[in-house]
């Protein structure tokens, strides 16, 4: 049988029921007559106090199991519940037995060989740099920090679902593997069954088989469920993706994973104006999700990691989004590189990216809130983003947030097959690649729109936490890809 989780005995009114508890132990504060056992099973922040008296357990029990008691070690703890005289919790177990499952040595310990040697357990009781927890991410969960992101990624993941269930969105499982580029961007990595090695040593090689790979072509990790998306909402009208991406760019940045979760809804008979309400109901929805069901989290988060981010996303989910577009945006950021030379590293200029700087200089002094832009020179955007009558700007739209910058990124689609065709010519694709996909506008073609939202970059800003390896259990970035 599972034991009780903590958070549940926590709850229990004191009264002298027995109650077994199992954990890792945080602390030991060994009194006169009695030692104090703090326990925590990561089913919340608190650990349980337990008791031990000296008087009444007997001898052995203490002196074998004392040493071993120690910070890490898991633990199965037997005794009564009683009422706590100490601050800040309610009940405590009077112990009368323990069972010690695992020790975690708070000294080196050294084996007969080294697979047997064990180093002082790493989390001990005292602040550690995100950047130490950073290098051992398989026990980082055991702190208070990622315990609480791991159960604040959860939750949020269980958000996301009963959002779009609820409006009747259907979860579509789009191919991990893909033989297409849908961002154009060409940062993928390429998955090949082919030997490496030996195309490397073969000098007249100059570019490998691709027709003797394993799928007969060249293949990818996919950068993006959309465009098989597409095919499902063109057909049941609201579909969602919600999936590991994959992006080889080479930017080191606390935004940047190579391997990240994206949230993608498509829908059917939808315009860009369907497409931000969307966004903007889903985004205010999650977050008050995040406010009503992981409070206790927020508030670590907020004590913690970002002062005030409570009452920050208390405004963001009531606020009303700001919509400006990009030509707009440009002139605002011109106005004000105007004024102050040195307000920018990059100068905006209409034509150009928006830049991190230039995104948080719209969020927080042009909008004090979420900025919607829409409308960005078709240059710099996708493929299949609906071309504007002005044939210069595509129905495109970014959301940004304070803090961050871009969350979600979406578009209406190009759904005029010849339009998209000629834009596909222009960046060079060729349509044969791409036959399923045009094959949407040559049948009952409809206009639709969808967006990607980036999970992790949604747990930076409800959380609060700077850098986004810190909002995934084992990141993967340029140079990394530990455990
Ligand atoms: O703006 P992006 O590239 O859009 C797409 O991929 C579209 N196909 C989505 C769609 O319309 N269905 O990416 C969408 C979002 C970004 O706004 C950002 O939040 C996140 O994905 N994102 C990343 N997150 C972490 N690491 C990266 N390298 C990311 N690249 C994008
Ligand atoms: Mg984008």
């Amino acid at each position: 049988m599972l034991p009780i989780l903590i958070k549940y005995i926590l709850a229990e009114k004191p009264q002298s029921q027995e109650v077994t508890i199992s954990g890792w132990v945080r602390t030991k504060r060994d009194m006169k007559n009695l030692i104090f056992v703090e326990v925590n099973d990561g089913s919340c922040f608190a650990g349980i106090q337990c008791t031990f008296d000296k008087a009444v357990l007997p001898d052995a029990v203490i002196q074998s199991s004392l040493d071993s008691l120690t910070t890490g070690a898991s633990v199965k703890i037997r005794g009564k519940l009683v009422s706590s005289p100490a601050s800040g919790q309610n009940v405590e177990i009077a112990a009368s037995s323990l069972v010690i499952l695992g020790e975690a040595p708070a000294e080196n310990v050294s084996g007969d060989k080294a697979e047997l040697s064990i180093q002082a357990y790493p989390l001990q009781k005292k602040r550690h740099s995100l950047e130490f927890l950073r290098e051992i991410a398989h026990l980082r969960p055991r702190t208070n920090t990622f315990g609480a992101v791991a159960r604040l990624r959860s939750k949020m993941a269980f958000a996301i679902h009963r959002y779009f269930y609820e409006r009747d969105f259907h979860l579509l499982h789009t191919p991990i593997i893909t033989a297409g580029d849908c961002e154009g961007a060409g940062a993928m990595f390429q998955v090949t069954t082919l030997d490496l090695a030996c195309a490397a040593k073969d000098i007249a090689c100059k570019e490998a088989d691709y027709s003797k790979d394993f799928f007969g072509k060249k293949t990818y990790l996919t950068v993006s469920g959309q465009l098989e998306a597409e095919t499902y909402a063109t057909a049941i009208s609201r579909v969602y993706t919600f999936g590991p991406t994959f992006r080889a760019e080479n930017s080191n940045t606390v935004r940047h994973l190579a391997e990240f979760w994206m949230v993608e809804p498509e829908m059917a008979f939808a315009q860009l104006e369907d497409d931000m309400s969307l966004a903007e109901d889903f985004l205010k929805h999650v977050i008050n999700f995040a406010l009503d069901e992981c409070a206790d989290e927020l508030q670590f988060f907020d004590a913690h990691v970002e002062k005030g981010i409570i009452e920050n996303l208390r405004q963001v989910a009531c606020a009303r989004f700001t919509h400006i577009t990009y030509t707009d945006a440009v002139k605002e950021l011109e106005k004000a590189a105007g004024t102050n030379k040195n307000l920018f590293e990059f100068q905006p200029k209409w034509g150009c990216d928006l830049q991190s700087e230039h995104e948080k200089f719209l969020t927080e002094k042009v909008a004090s809130g979420p900025v919607i832009v829409t409308d960005y020179p078709k240059e710099i955007k996708a493929f299949y983003m609906k071309l504007n009558d002005d044939e210069k700007t595509v129905r495109a739209m970014d959301v940004l947030v304070p803090r961050l910058g871009e969350i979600i990124g979406g578009s209406q689609r190009e759904d005029n097959l010849k339009k998209l065709t000629e834009r596909m010519s222009a960046l060079n694709l060729d349509p044969k690649d791409y036959y399923w996909y045009l094959d949407l506008r040559r049948y009952g073609t409809v206009p639709h729109a969808g967006f990607g939202l980036g999970f992790e970059r949604l747990l930076q800003y409800v959380s609060g936490m700077a850098n986004i390896r810190d909002v995934i259990p084992f990141p993967r970035a340029v140079g990394q890809a530990e455990f």
